[in-house]
């Protein structure tokens, strides 16, 4: 998946590694895909391979275009939000208290995390010619459109730029909006949450390693960091 979404053109100006590795991901989903054929389960790919649009299956292209596109939707993105949210807690003590102290802000606190850090941008092709700010686009472009700013919008948002991790209420766009918005939203809320209690639960305090560089990787479809180097004192347990 890292190959696949985070090398930069720099890194592989032929688009050799970024191929290799959707290779690998149409193969590894391809390979289920066989197995639930033969073995159908109560997994998302069994319900695929039973679904029936205008009355007939799906073909291995449209299955394989659907199984590549949940896997890189619902891993990298969810991936990329723990980032933030690690960041911003080990760099916020205050926040990182209160929902230690009060885990029943941590699904309020994986909102404003997904307002506050927006990281997706939503591509489409226009189907008309249009001029946005004297920059004119032409019918077919490809645009790319960062939610991250409609997120921050002070006229959606009273003191847009601050973090309130009880902030209500919070309709925010971070998972998109219309015929497309994110079929998993509810599974990626659900990840945020478990993992913020958990971790709290276990892992109350922390901070960035010193010197670390979290490395921002501007994607065209995510905007993730390279990593999160957190560092903490063992409980002795007892
Ligand atoms: C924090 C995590 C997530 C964020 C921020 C996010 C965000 C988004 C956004 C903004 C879109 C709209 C794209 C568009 O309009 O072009 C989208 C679509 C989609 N998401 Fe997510 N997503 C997340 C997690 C997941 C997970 C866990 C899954 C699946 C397991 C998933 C599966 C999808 C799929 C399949 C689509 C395409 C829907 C369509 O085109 O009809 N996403 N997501």
């Amino acid at each position: 998946m890292h190959q696949s979404q985070h090398t930069s053109h720099a890194e592989d100006p032929d688009g050799r590694i970024r191929d290799g590795a959707d290779r690998a991901i149409h193969e590894f989903m391809g390979a289920i895909a066989e197995d639930r054929k033969k073995n159908p389960g109560n997994d998302i790919v069994s319900g695929l391979l039973e679904c029936r649009v205008d009355g007939r299956p799906f073909n291995d292209q449209e299955l394989g275009g659907i199984l590549y596109l949940l896997f890189l939707a619902g891993l990298d993105t969810v991936a990329s939000m723990l980032g933030w949210t690690f960041m911003h807690l080990a760099q916020h003590t205050d926040d990182r208290k209160r929902i230690t102290a009060d885990p029943t802000l941590s699904a309020s606190t994986v909102e404003e995390l997904l307002r506050y850090y927006s990281i997706v941008s939503i591509t489409r092709h226009t189907t008309a010619d249009v001029e946005m700010k004297g920059c004119p686009i032409k019918k077919g472009d490809r645009v790319i459109v960062p939610l991250a700013p409609a997120d921050r919008d002070p006229k959606a948002f009273p003191d847009a730029m601050d973090f309130q991790l009880d902030r209500a209420p919070n309709r925010h766009i971070a998972f998109g909006a219309g015929p497309h918005r994110c079929v998993g939203s509810h599974l990626a809320r659900l990840e945020l949450r478990v993992a913020l209690e958990e971790w709290h639960r276990l892992i109350p305090d922390y901070a960035i390693a010193p010197e670390a560089d979290l490395g921002l990787r501007v994607g065209m479809f995510v905007t993730s960091l390279q990593s999160v180097p957190l560092e903490w004192t063992p409980s002795t347990g007892g």
